[in-house]
C-alpha cells in the first residue's frame, strides 16, 4: 500500500533562530531547510533574520550574506548569479526556481526556502542530480549525421529552422521543471520528464540532425515519453519561461505523424 506519510526521520523540525545584528531596521526572516547526513538528525528549518539594507535583492543575495555573515554551514549550489548556469534552482515560497533571477520583493512574509521536491538531498539545499544527468546524456545531446561533413564549412541552416530551436535552447537545465512534476515524482526511474524531453525535442527539430528515426525510436516507450499527463506544473514553473509541456507535445506528434 501507497505510504503517504514522511517516515519519523524525515519529519522537518523547528531549528536554530539566529537574531538579526543589532541595531538592523529593515529586516526579514530567511527559513532555510537544513540537513546533514553525518550527524545523523532529522532535518531542521532553521531561521535567519537578515537585515535587508545590507543585503543584495535577490534569494541568492540572502543565502550568500546567510553564509558569509552568519552561518558559514549552510550549503547550496550557485555559480553564475545570473540565470545562465542553472545551479541554485531550489525550491523558494513554495516554487520550484532560480535563487538568483527570484527577487526577495517579490515574496510575502518570511522567505521559505527548500531543495527541490522529490530529490535525493546530499546536504541542505543541495540535491543528488547523477540520475538526472543520465537520462539527459541518455538521449545522446549532439548532433548526429551520416552525411559527410562539408569540407572547409560549417552545416548550414536557414533562419527559418535556426527560429526552431527558440525556446528550447535556453534551457539550462536547472530541474526545476522536472521536479515539479508529479509524473516525474512517481516513476522518475523510466520516465524522462520535461527538461530531459525538451532538450530531445531540441535535437528533433534541428534541421542538421540525421538522426531523427533513431531518436523517435529510443522515446517510442510507455514510459520514456508517454507519462507526461499534461499537467503543465513543468511549464508554469519553468523560470526560464519555457514550455517543456509543449514541447512534450510535439514529440508525441512527430511519433503519430511518422506513422501516417
Ligand atoms: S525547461 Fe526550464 S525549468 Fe526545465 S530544466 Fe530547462 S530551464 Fe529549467
Ligand atoms: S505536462 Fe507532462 S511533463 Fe509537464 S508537469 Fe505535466 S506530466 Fe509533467
Ligand atoms: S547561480 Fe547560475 S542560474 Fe542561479
Amino acid at each position: 500500500m501507497a505510504e503517504f506519510r514522511l517516515p519519523a526521520n524525515s519529519t522537518v523540525k523547528k531549528g536554530k533562530n539566529f537574531k538579526a545584528e543589532a541595531g538592523a531596521t529593515n529586516i526579514r526572516k530567511f527559513n532555510v531547510y537544513r540537513w546533514n547526513e553525518d550527524d545523523g538528525e532529522n532535518p531542521r528549518l532553521d531561521s535567519y533574520e537578515v537585515d535587508m539594507d545590507k543585503c543584495g535583492p535577490m534569494v541568492l543575495d540572502g543565502l550568500i550574506k546567510i553564509k558569509n555573515e552568519i552561518d558559514p554551514t549552510l550549503t547550496f549550489r550557485r555559480s553564475c548569479r545570473e540565470g545562465v548556469c542553472g545551479s541554485c534552482a531550489m525550491n523558494v515560497a513554495g516554487t520550484n526556481t532560480l535563487a538568483c533571477t527570484m527577487a526577495n520583493d517579490e515574496i510575502k512574509g518570511d522567505i521559505n526556502i527548500y531543495p527541490l521536491p522529490h530529490m535525493e538531498v546530499v546536504k541542505d539545499l543541495v540535491t543528488d542530480l547523477t540520475h538526472f544527468y543520465a537520462q539527459y546524456a541518455s538521449i545522446k545531446p549532439w548532433m548526429q549525421t551520416v552525411s559527410p561533413t562539408p569540407s572547409g564549412a560549417e552545416r548550414l541552416q536557414s533562419p527559418e529552422d535556426r527560429a526552431k530551436l527558440d525556446g528550447l535552447y535556453e534551457c539550462v537545465l536547472c530541474a526545476c521543471c522536472s521536479t515539479s512534476c508529479p509524473s516525474y515524482w512517481w516513476n522518475s526511474d523510466k520516465y524522462l520528464g520535461p527538461a530531459v524531453l525538451l532538450q530531445a525535442y531540441r535535437w528533433l527539430v534541428d534541421s542538421r540532425d540525421e538522426h531523427t528515426g533513431e531518436r523517435l525510436d529510443d522515446l517510442e516507450d510507455p514510459f520514456r515519453l508517454y507519462r507526461c499527463h499534461t499537467i503543465m506544473n513543468c511549464t508554469n514553473t519553468c523560470p526560464k519561461g519555457l514550455n517543456p509541456a509543449k514541447a512534450i507535445a510535439e514529440i508525441k506528434k512527430m511519433m503519430v505523424e511518422r506513422q501516417g
